[in-house]
C-alpha cells in the first residue's frame, strides 16, 4: 500500500526559473521514497508515477485506498481503449512494488485547491537506515575523543524533520534557493575571485527554536532533491565542544586534525557533504574570551578559520553552523558567513500550525475523541470553525514561546490537565492546552524574575 502525503513546502518549489514563467500555474512537486531492493529501475518507477498522476487534472492531493484501484481502472478502462488501460494496470503494479509513499509538495498554503495545477517533478530517493557513525580523533597522549557524527542521506534518522518545522518566513525557500544557486555557480566553474561565495551559513537565534533541526533537515532536503545533481549526501555534524582539549594549548591541533578528517569526505567529489558545526560559538567564542589563555583561544579561532577558507575550493562542500548567541561569535567569522539566517520564536500562525499538528496526531491515535475540526492551514481560512477561532486565540496568546517548548505543551496539557483521561474531546483538549500554555508563562516569569534577583 502506497501512502500519500500532502504537505506544504511554503512555496518553495515556485520561486524556481522553470515556473517563473507560469504565473497561473501551480507545480506540484512528489517527493517519492523508495521500497528497498525495488525490483524495477528508477527511471521506469518514476515513468509509472507520471503516466497514473497524469490522469489527474490537479495532480494527485489525496489518499487513493487501495480497494479504490479497481474502481479507478474500471473507470479510466470505460474512456481508454484496452492496451492503455493495460499500460496503466502495469503502472500500478510497478508503483505499487517500488514506492513505499509520496509526499506531496505543495506550492503555499493559501492555494490548497490548486487549480490550474501542473504536474512537477517526481524526485525519487532510498532512505538509509543507518544510524549515525561517531568519528573519533586522537588526543595527544590522552586517547581518543569523539569529534563528529556522520550519517548518510535520506536518513531515517529525519524522517519527517523538514515537515515538522514551521515558520512564518520565507526561510525554507531561501535555503532551497541558497543552495540551488551555491551548487549551480560551483558546477559552472565560477571564478571564487571575481564572485566570492563561501559556501557558509549561519544559522544564529535564541535556544529551542529549531536551529540544528532546520540544519540537520536541510542536508536532508538537499539530499531528497540532489541538489547539485551529487547521487550521495553524506552529513557530519562536529561537536563542537569537543575540541576543546583539556590542555587547550592542544585544541589547534584537534581543529587541524578534525579538518583532516572532513577532507577525507570532501576529497570524493562524488559526495555531497554538509558539514554541519552545531553551537559554533563554542569553537569560536570571540578571541579574547579565554582569559587565562588568550593566545591559544586565539589560536583555535584562527586554526578554524584557515580550514573553512581552504573548504572553498571543493564544489562538493557546504557548511552550516548554528549558533544560540551572536554576540560571541568572533566577527571574522561571521563575516565569512554568505548567509545569516536568524531563527526566533515561531510567528502566532506558525504556532497554529505546530499545535494543530500535535493535536492532530493525538488524535490519530485516539486519545481526542469526537469530530475533528480543525484544519492546518486554519489560522488564514475564512469562516473558522469554533475550535479553529479558540485555537487561533491560544496561538496568539503563546507568541514569545519558543518550538522546543511549543512540541512539549501538548505532553503538559494532557498530564497535568486531562489527568486520569483515557480520552479527552476536542474542545476540552483545546482548554488544557491553554492552560499548560498560561502556567508555562508563569513558571517563566518567576525564573526570570529570580534571575533578576540574583544579578541585583
Ligand atoms: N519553528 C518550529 N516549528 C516546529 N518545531 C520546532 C520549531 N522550533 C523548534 N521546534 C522543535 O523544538 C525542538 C528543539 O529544536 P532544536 O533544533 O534543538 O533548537 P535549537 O538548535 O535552536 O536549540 C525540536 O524538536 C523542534 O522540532
Ligand atoms: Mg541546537
Amino acid at each position: 500500500m502506497v501512502e500519500i502525503h500532502e504537505l506544504n513546502m511554503e512555496g518553495e518549489q515556485f520561486r524556481g526559473a522553470k515556473t517563473a514563467h507560469l504565473p497561473e500555474q501551480r507545480q506540484i512537486n512528489y517527493e517519492v521514497r523508495l521500497k528497498n531492493n525495488p525490483k524495477y529501475e528508477v527511471a521506469e518507477v518514476e515513468e509509472s508515477l507520471r503516466s497514473i498522476f497524469e490522469l489527474f487534472d490537479d495532480g494527485i492531493k489525496s489518499l487513493i485506498p487501495k480497494q479504490d484501484k479497481d474502481k479507478i481502472v474500471q473507470a479510466i478502462s470505460e474512456i481508454m481503449d484496452e492496451i492503455e488501460t493495460k499500460e496503466l494496470m502495469e503502472a500500478m503494479n510497478v508503483v505499487e512494488e517500488c514506492v513505499a509513499e509520496v509526499i506531496i509538495c505543495e506550492e503555499s498554503l493559501k492555494y490548497s485547491a490548486l487549480p490550474n495545477a501542473v504536474l512537477g517533478k517526481f524526485y525519487l530517493f532510498n532512505m538509509d537506515k543507518a544510524e549515525g557513525e561517531e568519528e573519533h580523533i586522537d588526543e595527544e597522549g590522552d586517547g581518543e575523543i569523539a569529534a563528529c557524527q556522520t550519517w548518510m542521506l535520506p536518513n531515517k534518522a529525519f524522517y519527517g524533520l523538514w515537515e515538522s518545522l514551521h515558520y512564518s518566513s520565507s526561510l525554507k525557500s531561501d535555503l532551497i534557493q541558497y543552495a540551488e544557486t551555491s551548487f549551480r555557480l560551483s558546477q559552472l566553474g565560477v571564478s571564487n575571485t571575481l564572485i566570492s561565495w563561501n559556501k557558509v551559513i549561519l544559522f544564529h537565534g535564541p535556544p529551542g527554536t529549531g536551529k540544528t533541526s532546520i540544519a540537520q533537515a536541510f542536508a536532508q532536503k538537499l539530499a531528497i532533491r540532489q541538489i547539485g545533481g551529487y547521487q550521495n549526501t553524506a552529513l557530519v555534524e562536529i561537536n563542537s565542544h569537543s575540541l576543546f582539549s583539556k590542555w587547550f594549548s592542544e585544541s589547534g591541533k584537534l581543529v587541524q586534525k578534525m579538518f583532516a578528517k572532513i577532507r577525507d569526505y570532501a576529497d570524493d567529489q562524488s559526495v555531497m557533504t554538509i558539514i554541519l558545526i552545531d553551537e559554533v560559538e563554542s569553537l569560536t567564542s570571540a578571541r579574547s574570551g579565554s582569559a587565562n589563555e588568550p593566545a591559544d583561544a586565539v589560536r583555535v579561532v584562527n586554526a578554524v578559520l584557515t580550514q573553512l577558507d581552504s573548504l572553498k575550493k571543493y564544489p562538493n562542500v557546504l557548511v552550516v553552523c548554528t549558533s544560540n548567541i551572536t554576540g560571541k561569535i568572533d566577527l571574522a567569522f561571521i563575516d565569512r558567513a554568505d548567509m545569516k539566517i536568524f531563527v526566533g520564536p515561531p510567528e502566532p500562525k506558525a504556532i497554529y500550525t505546530i499545535l494543530e499538528s500535535s493535536i492532530h496526531e493525538l488524535f490519530h491515535k485516539g486519545m481526542i475523541t469526537g469530530k475533528y475540526s480543525l484544519r492546518s492551514e486554519g489560522y488564514d481560512l475564512p469562516n473558522p470553525s469554533a475550535c479553529e477561532r479558540s485555537l487561533i486565540a491560544i496561538a496568539d496568546n503563546a507568541q514569545g514561546i519558543s518550538g522546543r517548548t511549543l512540541r512539549k505543551i501538548p505532553f503538559l496539557a494532557l498530564m497535568k490537565y486531562c489527568a486520569g483521561a483515557q480520552q479527552v474531546t476536542l474542545d476540552n483538549y483545546l482548554n488544557a492546552v491553554e492552560k499548560a500554555i498560561e502556567s508555562d508563562k508563569v513558571e517563566r516569569k518567576h525564573l526570570s524574575d529570580e534571575n533578576i534577583k540574583m544579578e541585583a
